[in-house]
């Protein structure tokens, strides 16, 4: 069974704090086990990185998975995703770094420089893969078109990002942030 058979992303999100030590838990929110996707004994064997099959990822859909110990959202993108992120001028961000290792750290947060390649080098903005840590606190949050822009809301204190993964509104000081990552295949992603 594939990971995206095994934990659809529609409506179950989870939140927690992804921080050790703040202890709150946001009520209402739908528990989503992390147990299987957790594979500890693979973790402790390639604490660094980990593959991700994502070959039954259906557009507008997400797949969440851990690495090191916190959550990763790996999107398949609509077509109406991708152009309503790149319909948003570097002017209208907050943050305008792409906040993306995977090249460099002055990239400016273009819908371009905030996604992922597949496997022929081609970016076509379907693949947004990011860390599910929300960069006011670290709540983990909600995604499937969640906030004022239609792509991940934060209700710990209401950070709103937009179909790229970048803070729009709310408290949270920068985009979420993008993790090492690229395909391997055409259907597995490495992270780390
Ligand atoms: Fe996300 Fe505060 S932790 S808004």
């Amino acid at each position: 069974m594939s990971h995206a058979e095994d934990h659809p992303s529609t409506r179950r999100d989870f939140l927690y704090y992804a921080t050790g030590g703040v202890g709150a838990v946001a009520t209402g929110a739908a528990v989503w086990p992390l147990i299987n996707q957790m594979n500890p004994s693979a973790d402790v064997q390639a604490a660094s990185t980990k593959r991700v099959d994502v070959a039954d990822l259906a557009p507008g859909t997400q797949l969440t998975v851990l690495f090191l110990g916190k959550p990763i959202f790996i999107r398949r993108r609509t077509e109406e995703e991708i152009a309503e992120a790149n319909a948003v001028e570097l002017s209208e961000l907050v943050d305008d770094n792409a906040r993306n290792p995977n090249i460099g750290d002055a990239a400016l947060a273009t819908d371009d420089n905030r996604t992922l390649a597949d496997f022929s080098g081609e970016n076509s903005g379907e693949w947004l893969v990011m860390w599910g840590v929300c960069t006011h606190l670290g709540c983990v949050p909600l995604g499937d078109g969640a906030g004022d822009f239609n792509g991940w809301f934060c209700p710990c204190h209401g950070s709103h990002y937009d179909t790229a993964g970048r803070i729009r509104r709310g408290p949270a000081p920068e985009n979420l942030w993008v993790p090492n990552a690229a395909f391997v295949d055409e259907t597995t992603i490495l992270l780390g």
